[in-house]
């Protein structure tokens, strides 16, 4: 192993916590600074916060050691030699970022910095961010000696952060200085030179000895938007196969056949390529909002991301429109919702469109009765429960005597569900299905109605009626 660094990752949230337990990890000292004290005390007493896979063991086997969580922002900056900021970046309402949570711990970290440090910026930030945190530290009176700011954009999905984290497709890091680039190439070696995955008890993923992770070094502005880039060309991705999708439900084509078939191209690849509601979640509607405000604040014209963006929206009322057609009339209608969180496999409601469905639904008039295997403990401090609203302990409680089924998360737990006894359970066997969870011809074979995204619909067989 190489030689440990003193490592500072200021925020607990979900880049923060995860960044800064693989940190640990990977053999280094680090300290994770938050300003909430209640925050620092349930990590400390080894509670993860959020629902993601490996955080515990990893939390359990550094807590005591390697890895302190304090509020002490001043203390951990003097005590490390790199500092990763990792604090929220919200969506503003002129949709830019709001970069002052950024700021003010550039100002905290400023009036703490004795010796050389290199800080990080890990938050999602517009290009020219790192610009403005050099700018603020040394308005705070530190010498420009002191100090280097370089941009390493995280790329990590919520439900897979540890293994995404460990085992990254690239690790990129924009540094104007050598001496800043030298440091971070220091803090990722493990995994670059693959020595991490030598190891018995390594997190497991795609990295190997022999296939470590790429280190990209690029400027800092390139890396900046490298980050938004990404997640708005993958937005793209999902928003135009929506949009196929429609394409193919207005000529009963396919359009997983359809997906399938461009994904077979390498140029293209098959990834992201997904249908469904709509992308939501932490990211993806704030970047590329973000992204968007950014060339427009440049005087460039980049159409095609609000293109991607009103898609999106459109993606969730055309949802609405075929449940409503699945039933004709929405009022006085008793829906099971199966899922809440934004995607499969967490339990973040965060821009969630299967919660927005939810909303749409209760608004039209329905009654809903809703499941998640993660998410109902978050979705009720947002939408307590209510005559109109109520919440179920597994999906065939959800689906006891409703009038439809209606799928919003791509949870793997739905897609083995028992569909008999699922049939059994409904009033009237009727499926629609936002995630394309299941077989169209297994639905029918059992007995269901079975509308889903881009591909035909499906009716009970004949004979097929389940018992
Ligand atoms: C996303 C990116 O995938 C990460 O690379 C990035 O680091 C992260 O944002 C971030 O900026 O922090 P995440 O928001 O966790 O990660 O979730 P994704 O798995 O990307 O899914 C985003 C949304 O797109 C979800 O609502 C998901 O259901 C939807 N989606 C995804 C589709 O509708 N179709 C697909 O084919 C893929």
């Amino acid at each position: 192993m190489s030689q440990p660094i003193r490592i500072a990752v200021i925020g607990s949230g979900y880049v923060g916590l995860v960044a800064a337990v693989c940190f640990a990890e990977i053999g280094h000292e680090v300290i994770c600074v938050d300003n909430d004290p209640r925050k620092v005390d349930a990590l400390q007493a080894g509670d993860t916060l959020i629902h993601e896979e490996f955080l515990p063991q990893l939390l359990a086997r550094y807590r005591n050691g390697r890895i302190q969580f304090t509020t002490d922002l001043g203390a951990a900056t003097r005590a490390c030699d790199a500092i990763f900021i990792a604090v929220g970046t919200p969506q503003s309402e002129t949709g830019d970022a709001d970069l002052s949570y950024v700021e003010a711990v550039a100002c905290e970290i400023a009036r703490s910095l004795n010796t050389y440090k290199v800080i990080v910026e890990k938050s999602t930030v517009p290009v020219y961010t790192n610009e403005w945190i050099r700018r603020a530290i040394e308005r705070n009176g530190v010498a420009r000696e002191l100090f280097d700011v370089v941009s390493n954009p995280e790329f990590l999905r919520e439900g897979t952060a540890v293994s995404d984290f460990l085992h990254p497709d690239r690790i990129v890091v924009g540094a104007d200085q050598e001496a800043a680039a030298n440091l971070l190439a220091a803090i990722y070696a493990p995994l670059t030179t693959g020595a991490y995955y030598q190891r018995a008890d390594a997190i497991p993923g795609g990295c190997s000895v022999a296939a470590p992770p790429p280190l990209l070094h690029t400027s800092t502005k390139s890396a900046e938007i490298i980050k938004h880039a990404s997640n708005a060309f993958l937005a793209m991705k999902i928003s135009f196969i929506n949009a196929v999708s429609n394409l193919c439900e207005a000529t009963d084509a396919n359009v997983e056949q359809v997906a399938r078939g461009m994904g077979l191209d390498a140029r293209i690849g098959p990834r992201f390529l997904r249908p469904g509601i709509g992308y939501g979640g932490s990211c993806f509607p704030k970047d590329v909002a973000a992204f968007r405000s950014v060339a427009e604040q440049l005087g460039l014209n980049f159409n095609l991301l609000a293109e991607v963006e009103s898609i999106n929206a459109q993606q969730k009322k055309r949802f609405l429109s075929k449940v409503r057609s699945a039933l004709w009339t929405l009022r006085g209608k008793r829906l099971a919702v199966l899922g809440l969180a934004f995607k499969g496999e967490t339990d973040d409601i965060r821009d969630s469109p299967a919660v927005e469905l939810v909303q749409m639904f209760l608004a039209e008039g329905c009654s809903v009765t809703a499941y998640d295997p993660a998410a109902i403990k978050r979705t009720q401090q947002h939408l307590p429960a209510s005559d109109q609203l109520r919440y179920a302990e597994d999906a065939y409680a959800a689906a006891e005597d409703a009038d439809a089924l209606i799928v919003l998360t791509d949870w793997a737990e739905f897609a083995t569900l028992d569909l008999t006894r699922l049939n059994n359970a409904l009033r009237y066997p009727i499926v629609i299905d936002g995630r394309n969870l299941y077989d169209p011809a297994k639905m029918a074979e059992h007995g269901f109605t079975y509308l889903s995204i881009g591909r035909p619909a499906a009716y009970p067989a004949r004979s097929s009626v389940t018992a």
